[in-house]
């Protein structure tokens, strides 16, 4: 977190400028700044015509004029948009898209977004938020494809950042995406708050936040429910605080899959505080593939969470492998996992064992620590933990009884 008090403080200027920006909007100081409504570049806020070339050409004025702070403006309505890139860097500053009470909506059929990896993408951009709205990218007849086992398009993830510094998105809704609803990939400084999320709980693959490659992201106050991961944190993922999160229906919070290839970037300094899960398939999960890589975990603060009903409230699953035996690499997975702390860990399990440790023979998992942490089962039956390769220590209250290799 060495760098959060920069953030922080770019943050205040954000917020100082943008009550600039609206003191000063009345006088004509177009260096200063300047408002771009999309309606006055032919936006339909009905919803039956297209607005995509509205959105990229209020997009395209708003960066490239070179004011300090610009902002393209969406008032209230259903904007029909097919897949956008809002590209930078921007001559302008800052620069703020305000959904404000606006839907976007995809097309209704599946294929105009679905060949995309992006429905809406910012890319090189810095210092740019993104604020209110609902975005429904009307995922469902893209999931009956891959349900039905036909041949489909993977999907297009609804808003991603990509290559961009100094982010914020703020009080957005994102429903039934096609594939994941928010990602954040090569990016720094990135707040992410007041987020919801919906999609059914079979959804496939509709990761609510996927984070990776990125350093300095904070995401906080949202609630969560979908088909796949609430949060996902990918390799090369450091400097990552989550906070305040409800997640469920959904897979749970976790950093991986890690080891899809052999080269790949570890995941470092990771805080995830306050969060509730709720019927979730997993709670905190750490999952890596059981093939060799030279990724790792290291320095994690799973704390205060409180699991309801959740199937394995805490998880460290080294021989992921969700798609069934023929796919599984099979071998030993090297990603190194070391100093994981479980703090303040409550709830009921759905399952009887509460705590599963599965970690690797080749780089077993060191320096897991547990401290209060009491997860019954909903059945009066006794929880339990497993493990298999897991050194470290239980102080406090733990339940179920540690079964860490206490080895120091
Ligand atoms: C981002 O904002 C800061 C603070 O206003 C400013 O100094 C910097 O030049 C901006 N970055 C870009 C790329 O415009
Ligand atoms: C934890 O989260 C809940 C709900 O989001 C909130 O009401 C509470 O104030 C938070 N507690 C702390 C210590 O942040």
């Amino acid at each position: 977190m060495a760098n959060l008090p920069d953030h922080l403080l770019w943050t205040l200027l954000f917020v100082l400028l943008l009550s600039l920006s609206r003191t000063s909007s009345s006088r004509t100081s177009p260096s200063t700044s300047a408002l771009f409504d999309v309606l006055d570049f032919g936006a339909d806020p009905t919803g039956a015509a297209d607005s995509t070339q509205a959105f990229r050409d209020a997009w395209t004025s708003a960066c490239g004029r070179g004011d300090f702070f610009a902002t393209v403006a969406v008032r209230s309505g259903r904007y029909l948009l097919r897949p956008v890139r809002f590209r930078g860097p921007c001559k302008s500053r800052h620069v703020s898209v305000r959904l404000g009470g606006a839907t976007l909506v995809a097309p209704p059929d599946y294929r105009v977004l679905g060949g995309s990896s992006s429905w809406l993408n910012f890319d090189g951009v810095s210092n740019t938020s993104v604020h209110g709205g609902v975005l429904d990218a009307k995922g469902p007849s893209l999931w009956a494809c891959k349900d039905s086992g036909r041949d489909c398009p993977d999907g297009a993830t609804t808003l991603s950042f990509t290559n961009s510094n100094n982010i914020r998105i703020k009080d957005l809704t994102s429903m039934d995406s096609q594939m994941f609803h928010i990602s954040i990939n090569r990016c720094r400084n990135v707040r992410i708050q007041g987020v919801r999320v919906k999609a059914d709980g079979n959804s496939p693959n509709t990761d609510g936040i996927h984070v990776q490659l990125s350093t300095n992201v904070l995401i906080l106050h949202s609630d969560i429910a979908t088909g796949d991961d609430c949060i996902s944190i990918g390799p090369g993922t450091q400097n990552l605080r989550v906070q305040r999160i409800r997640c469920g229906p959904g897979h749970g919070i976790s950093i991986g899959s890690l080891a899809r290839s052999e080269n790949e970037p570890g995941v470092q300094n990771i805080i995830v505080r306050n969060t509730t899960f709720q019927g979730t398939q997993n709670g905190l999960r750490i999952k890596s593939w059981a093939r060799p890589s030279n990724g790792f975990v290291r320095g994690v603060h799973f704390i205060d969470a409180r699991m309801i009903n959740a199937q394995n409230p805490i998880i460290i699953d080294q021989n992921y492998c969700p798609y069934g035996s023929r796919t599984c690499p099979n071998q030993e997975s090297s990603v190194k996992i070391s100093d994981v702390l479980y703090r303040d860990i409550q709830g009921t399990s759905a399952s009887p064992i509460a705590v599963r440790f599965d970690c690797s023979t080749k780089n077993p998992c060191t320096g897991i620590r547990m401290r209060n942490v009491y997860l019954t089962c909903l059945d009066d039956e006794v929880t339990r933990s497993a493990c298999a390769n897991a050194n470290g220590e239980a102080l406090g209250t733990v339940r179920p009884r540690s079964c860490l290799f206490e080895n120091s």
